[in-house]
């Protein structure tokens, strides 16, 4: 049973991998940039071009046969229902000589109305028809490129800068990739096709009233001016209360995510109520923004309301008498007051339409905002690396910074052989974090230069560079799926069990996890199980180790394990053989007293350099940390041995 079902998954997921790989779906969102939003909106529709105007003109055959059908009603009352003037030769009976006149149904009637019966039918098929056939194109529409979009954010927010995500609120990306991209969705499913709908219907049965009266037609749209300017003015103001809304949406969705993962934070110190109180008053904005919008729709309506109405009553009264002065008939009457409601009352519908529309323009920009973000490049071809890579790094005079202008790194230069353990011993912030993360260039270095087996950091992609530089981060992060996915996440390949044992027995968390009632299946976070601090960093060591890296990068990697259990790994890990160039962040100075080098930082700084012994003989932060910790071991041990 089990197998089946994966059949099939794979098999949809083959369907939809080739899906994906079809023109319409791999479309390049940049080319749909554009700074006239409806004209980057049409261009979002590459590939479902023609499903639109198909949509489209669906809707206009319907509005014809509605129109025809409202028309042929006209023609049932005039020239069929009318009573017709017959003479009859009354003498017969009466004796008279006068003849008279008398009105009579045509005879021919009973056959001619089923036909007339018959032909109504078809138009009111035709009408829905075509208006079924254009509301699933214009659904189709929107669904797809919906669908893409998300798709296509997905993956663009994933290969974006580091300081792109560093600017960022992970909620006001949510936002833009949630959110505003159902807005796009309604733009075509609802007001393209809805202010499609207006401007034919309007055009079909203004031809329809010309048919009858060109003076009644011409008459019937006089308030057309007044109902486009009130919109007009309200729709300014609309889009700019809605576009208040957006931004206080984004604001309040942003605090909300923030919370939730920081849900432990807020507990600990017990601040509940003071972050209700900052939620609540972001709430609260959101909440007056939405009335503010909410009154303008609520004062737009009635306004409008009153001029269609006005220009209604006066037409139907105009229609009224033109059929008292003989101008039109009692069927051109009937048709009129079918078609009139179909040519001024949906044009007020154009107002709220332009609205959203609007709003669908501003939901495009927001979206498009994130697409034109340049992405991190990660393959460019600038000398790609001919040989394997040993592990010789070079920092020369390296200085960095973030976005700001203080930085973070200044005059950084050392060297490391290949194989060799380097260890960055420093106070909290002086920069051992950011000095590592320049070699996966998850940020570019200010100036200076690094080298990897001489050749500049900068000519090896990016991809390259990740590939073979396994990095186990301060916080790892662990993803909500099984351990062995967890652990296999990096490796693109599969792996056999063993591999996977093996990594894990190295990272001394084997044992911990087949004692876990499912084993390597057990689910992480979120709706499995939730693992310690030392856990969730033995797993994310073994997840680094199993793609066995050539320079391996451990920041802080082992703060939330035992010393034992420090000591197996570390001897597992030299076990190994290999020759695996590592950079060993520490604070504790056991941790990496045995490392070829040991680099101490202060401030963005190198202020000492050298080996355990050679910094233990100079007076300086190395000396000092060493002795103050290992008094603290020393009394801890006394007391422990006390309390046996
Ligand atoms: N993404 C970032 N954007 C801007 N500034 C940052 C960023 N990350 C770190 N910094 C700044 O860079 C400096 C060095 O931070 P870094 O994380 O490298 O310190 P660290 O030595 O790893 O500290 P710790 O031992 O606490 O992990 C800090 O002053 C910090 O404020
Ligand atoms: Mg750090």
């Amino acid at each position: 049973m089990l197998c089946c079902a994966a059949d099939t998954i794979t098999r949809r997921d083959k369907a939809l991998a080739s899906l994906i790989e079809t023109q319409p779906y791999n479309f390049d969102m940049k080319r749909a940039q554009s700074a006239r939003g409806l004209a980057g909106i049409i261009r979002l529709m590459d590939g479902f071009r023609l499903h639109y105007a198909g949509a489209i003109s669906a809707l206009a055959i319907s509005s014809i046969a509605r129109t025809a059908g409202l028309l042929l009603i006209g023609w049932v009352v005039d020239d069929l229902l009318s009573p017709q003037a017959t003479l009859i030769d009354m003498t017969a009976g009466l004796g008279h000589i006068l003849p008279q006149t008398v009105n009579t149904l045509r005879p021919d009637l009973p056959s001619l109305l089923p036909l007339a019966a018959l032909a109504f039918l078809l138009l009111s098929l035709v009408q829905g028809g075509f208006s079924y056939f254009s509301g699933r194109w214009a659904a189709y529409t929107a669904e797809r490129i919906a669908w893409r979009t998300r798709n296509y954010l997905f993956d663009h927010l994933q290969r974006l800068s580091f300081s792109y995500h560093d600017r960022m609120q992970t909620g006001e990306l949510l936002q833009r990739a949630t959110s505003d991209v159902d807005a796009i969705r309604r733009f075509y499913v609802e007001q393209g096709v809805g202010i499609g709908r207006i401007l034919v219907m309007f055009v079909v049965s203004f031809a329809g009233i010309m048919m009858l009266s060109t003076p009644l037609a011409l008459f019937s749209i006089l308030a057309a001016p007044f109902l486009i300017a009130v919109s007009w003015y309200m729709f300014g103001k609309i889009a700019r209360k809605y576009e208040e809304l957006q931004d206080q949406e984004a604001k309040v969705s942003a605090t909300l995510q923030e919370h939730l993962s920081g849900v432990r934070v807020v507990r600990a110190f017990a601040r509940q109520e003071h972050e209700i109180e900052r939620f609540e008053g972001d709430n609260w904005r959101q909440f007056e923004r939405g009335k503010e919008l909410l009154m303008l729709n609520a004062l737009y309506w009635p306004m409008t309301d009153l001029i269609t109405s006005v220009q209604l009553v006066l037409g139907v009264l105009l229609a009224g008498y033109m059929v008292i002065d003989g101008t039109i008939s009692v069927g051109d009457f009937v048709a009129y007051v079918g078609l009139v409601g179909a040519l001024i009352g949906p044009l007020r519908q154009i107002g709220r339409l332009v609205v959203q529309a609007a709003q669908g323009l501003g939901s495009y920009k927001r979206v498009m905002e994130i697409v034109t973000q340049e992405r991190e490049e990660l393959h460019e071809e600038t000398a790609p690396p001919v040989r394997d890579v040993v592990g010789e790094v070079e920092f020369e005079r390296v200085s960095f910074r973030y976005d700001s202008a203080t930085p973070v790194l200044h005059d950084v230069s050392f060297r490391v052989r290949p194989g060799q353990v380097i260890a960055i011993l420093g106070g909290t912030g002086a920069g051992k974090t950011s000095l590592v993360g320049l070699l996966p260039r998850f940020y570019d270095y200010t100036s200076g230069v690094i080298r990897l087996d001489g050749v500049p950091l900068e000519d090896y992609p990016r991809a390259f560079l990740r590939e073979i530089i396994g990095l186990v981060e301060q916080e790892p992060f662990l993803f909500s799926r099984s351990i062995r996915e967890n652990i296999t996440y990096g490796v693109g390949r599969d792996v056999s069990d063993e591999e996977v044992f093996e990594a894990a027995r190295m990272a001394a968390v084997h044992d911990v996890i087949r004692d876990f009632p499912q084993g390597y299946q057990t689910m992480v976070g979120e709706r499995g199980v939730t693992l310690s601090g030392g856990q969730k960093q033995r797993i994310a060591l073994a997840r680094t180790l199993l793609k066995n890296p050539r320079i391996l990068i451990l920041d802080d990697a082992t703060s939330s394990v035992d010393t034992e259990t420090e000591a197996s790994i570390r001897d597992a890990l030299r076990a190994r053989g290999e020759a695996v160039t590592t950079f060993l962040i520490a604070h504790r100075v056991t941790t990496l007293m045995h490392a070829d080098i040991i680099l101490v930082m202060a401030d963005g700084r190198i202020v000492q350099s050298g080996t355990h012994e050679e910094l233990i003989a100079q007076d300086g932060i190395y000396r000092q940390t060493y002795r103050m910790q290992s008094r603290i071991d020393e009394e801890l041990e006394r007391e422990m041995a006390d309390v046996e």
